[in-house]
Formats: structure tokens, C-alpha cells, sequence
């Protein structure tokens, strides 16, 4: 089938095989204790090797970024031992896949965090919905507001682990400062109150972006935004001006790509963001129903996008752009395993025969 999907992509910096990528998803397969990547995860990157570009589950930078029980860490030589045996498969297999680097602020728990409080930029806790944790789901608590010094170690600990990323053999970095976690918390009205430096709220997303594109150079840092999406008691009074003013501050930096998550009936993010990004855009459309094929090609079509990031249909086909050739049925998510488990759910999702 004559897809906009399948075709090469060559752009400033990526060149990819086709255009339809693996989106960030968190599958909570680590040794919780550790956050070291187990072989089943192995196993099941490499089975999406035929993404244009895989982008990794959220990673935690920091001890503090961890998210939920089982969520894989980047901090070490034992993460990066782990983490090269999913980049050497992946790689051997034909594919390439960047890390996604995910602190989590203040969507934590001290169950989490070995005792310790989640941190924020204020201490406003999430009102309503609950945290995953190992003895089941909890409230919020509040979280402590960083101090400025404590946010300078964080930037640092995002170099830090984007360093970590070379190291275990990772293509690139994606920062996630997408869905209220803790870049977007400095991004929002609602969960940054400060008085200092970081009042401006597009300044920590700047901070972070240069320190690991320092780090490992510009062409191997990408950043995921999700403008006015309102996920963990998130409000942007108004994001298009906010991200056109994070925007004018990172197009011409040469940054790898940047991924934008269009959330249904808010802010029209890749409209107004197309015209003002001159590198890479990667697309993805965040709804109810897992994001379409036919949305998806008129997006690459239309050149409102680059590339175009699949979430939950690439969790259920792991040989999705042969199924995008073929016009071939795709199988349906299935809940069970969905978040966290074992292989059921995660290595089980039939592929192609012949
Ligand atoms: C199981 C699951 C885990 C996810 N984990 C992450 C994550 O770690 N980081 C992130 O930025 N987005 C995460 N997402 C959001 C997806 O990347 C994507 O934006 C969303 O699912 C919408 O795309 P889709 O309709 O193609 O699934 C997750 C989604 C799912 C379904």
C-alpha cells in the first residue's frame, strides 16, 4: 500500500527508514529495586525493530524522577549494562532507538522513592486521581518544593544520564516534557508558583535541552512537549504563546527533532507549532482511541508533520509498517499486561508469518 508512512525520511540531522515510529511507553518491566532493564525487555524492543525509530519507555535521570514499581533507570554502569543489551539487539536487528529521559516530579510517591517525598517546583500536590505503587494505588502527597540549587542538580542529572545513554549504545535522547510530569510542571500555571528565576516557565525546559544536548551534542537531543494537555491537574493559561516562546528559543539550536503531542479538543498544537519548528517534527495525537493510520498519513501528507509516532497501535503489532504495506488487519490492545507483568501482553502480540 502506497503509504506517506513508508517513505525514507531524510532530514537535517535523522534519517530513517520510514516514517512511523514507536512512541514513548512506560511497561514497567525493570528490577524494581534497581531500575536495571530485564532480558524480556530486550526481547521486546527488538521485536519493533522495524519502527522508523523506536523511542524508549520513560527512564528515570534522578532517583527522585522514578514514576512507578518497575520503571528502568539511567543512572549507572549496571543501567547502562542493561540498557546495551537492548540497544546491541535492536541495532543487530536493523533498528535505532533514543532514550527517553522521564523525572517525574511530583507524580510520585514516597512508596516510590525508598521514603522520600516527591519534589516540584512548589509544594501544590495533584488534587484528584491516585499514584501506582506497589502496595496498590495512593493519593498525592505534597511534593517539596526544589530549592534553585536542588533544580541545577537535576539539569545536571539529565546530562548526566543522557551521558549514561551514550555510553549504553542509545541513538539519541528524547526529553519528556510532555503530560505534567516535571518539565511540564515548570511549563504550567498550575504547578510552578514560584518567585524566582524559574517563574519564567519555559526556563527549566531551556536549561535541560542545553545541558543535554552539551552533553551529547545537539543533533542527538530531541524534547516532547504536549501543549495545553491538562494530564495530572496541568493548566497552561495560555500555551500557544508559552510554547511559541520555548520554540523561538530552541529552533536554530539543530536539536534532532521535536515531538509533539496533540492532544484531542485542546490547543491545535501542530498547527501553530509547524511554522515555527525549521528542524524535525514528530507527531503524535493523543485521544481515547488509539491514534488512526488514516490521521496519522494526512499529517505526513500534509508536511504537518515529519514522522509520526505510534503508541498503543505499535504495543499491539510489532511488525507495524509491514502491516501498513500489506494492508494487513491489525491486532487489538489487550488490557491485560498493558502497564506491567510479565511476558503475557508484552512478547505475545502475533507478527506476520511468510
Ligand atoms: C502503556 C502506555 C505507556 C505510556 N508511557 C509513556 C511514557 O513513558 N512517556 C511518554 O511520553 N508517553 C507515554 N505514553 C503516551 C504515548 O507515548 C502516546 O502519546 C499516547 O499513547 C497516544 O498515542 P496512541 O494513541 O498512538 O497510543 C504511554 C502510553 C501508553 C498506552
Amino acid at each position: 500500500m502506497n503509504s506517506p508512512l513508508l517513505a525514507p525520511y531524510h532530514g537535517p540531522v535523522l534519517r530513517l527508514p520510514n516514517r512511523a515510529a514507536m512512541a514513548p511507553m512506560t511497561r514497567a518491566r525493570a528490577d524494581d529495586a534497581t531500575g536495571v532493564p530485564t532480558p524480556i525487555m530486550t526481547e521486546y524492543y527488538t521485536q519493533r525493530a522495524a519502527a522508523g525509530l523506536i523511542v524508549s519507555e520513560g527512564i528515570w535521570p534522578h532517583r527522585l524522577g522514578k514514576g512507578g514499581p518497575g520503571v528502568p533507570g539511567l543512572t549507572g554502569p549496571a543501567h547502562a549494562e542493561g540498557w546495551r543489551q537492548v540497544t546491541r539487539a535492536v541495532h543487530a536487528a536493523g533498528g535505532r532507538i533514543f532514550a527517553q529521559l522521564w523525572h517525574v516530579g511530583r507524580v510520585s510517591h514516597p512508596d516510590i522513592l525508598g521514603g522520600e517525598r516527591p519534589v516540584a517546583p512548589s509544594a501544590v500536590a495533584i488534587s484528584q486521581g491516585s499514584v501506582f505503587t506497589a502496595s496498590g494505588p495512593q493519593d498525592y502527597v505534597i511534593p517539596r518544593e526544589l530549592p534553585a540549587a536542588e533544580v541545577a542538580e537535576i539539569v545536571e542529572a539529565h546530562a548526566a544520564a543522557a551521558r549514561v545513554a551514550m555510553d549504553a549504545g542509545f541513538d539519541g535522547i528524547e526529553i519528556s516534557a510532555a503530560y505534567g510530569y516535571l518539565i511540564a510542571q515548570f511549563l504550567s500555571d498550575s504547578a510552578n508558583l514560584r518567585t524566582d528565576g524559574y517563574a519564567d516557565h519555559v526556563r527549566f525546559a531551556i536549561e535541560v535541552v542545553e545541558a543535554v544536548a552539551a552533553a551529547v551534542g545537539a543533533d542527538r537531543t530531541a524534547l516532547r512537549v504536549s501543549p495545553g494537555n491538562p494530564l495530572h491537574d496541568i493548566v497552561e493559561s495560555d500555551p500557544a504563546a508559552r510554547y511559541h516562546r520555548l520554540l523561538d528559543a530552541l529552533d536554530g539550536m539543530g536539536l534532532a527533532y521535536l515531538h509533539v503531542v496533540q492532544s484531542s479538543g485542546r490547543y491545535a498544537a501542530l498547527e501553530g507549532l509547524r511554522p515555527r519548528w525549521s528542524g524535525t517534527l514528530m507527531a503524535t495525537f493523543d485521544g481515547p482511541e488509539p491514534g488512526g493510520l488514516g490521521r496519522a498519513e494526512e499529517a505526513v501528507r500534509s508536511g504537518l508533520a515529519d514522522v509520526y509516532a505510534f503508541g498503543r497501535l505499535f504495543l499491539a503489532n510489532p511488525d507495524l509498517p509491514r502491516r501498513i504495506a500489506t494492508g494487513s488487519p491489525l491486532n487489538p490492545l489487550r488490557e491485560n499486561g498493558m502497564y506491567e507483568g510479565g511476558t503475557e501482553g508484552y512478547l505475545d502480540y502475533p507478527r506476520l508469518t511468510g
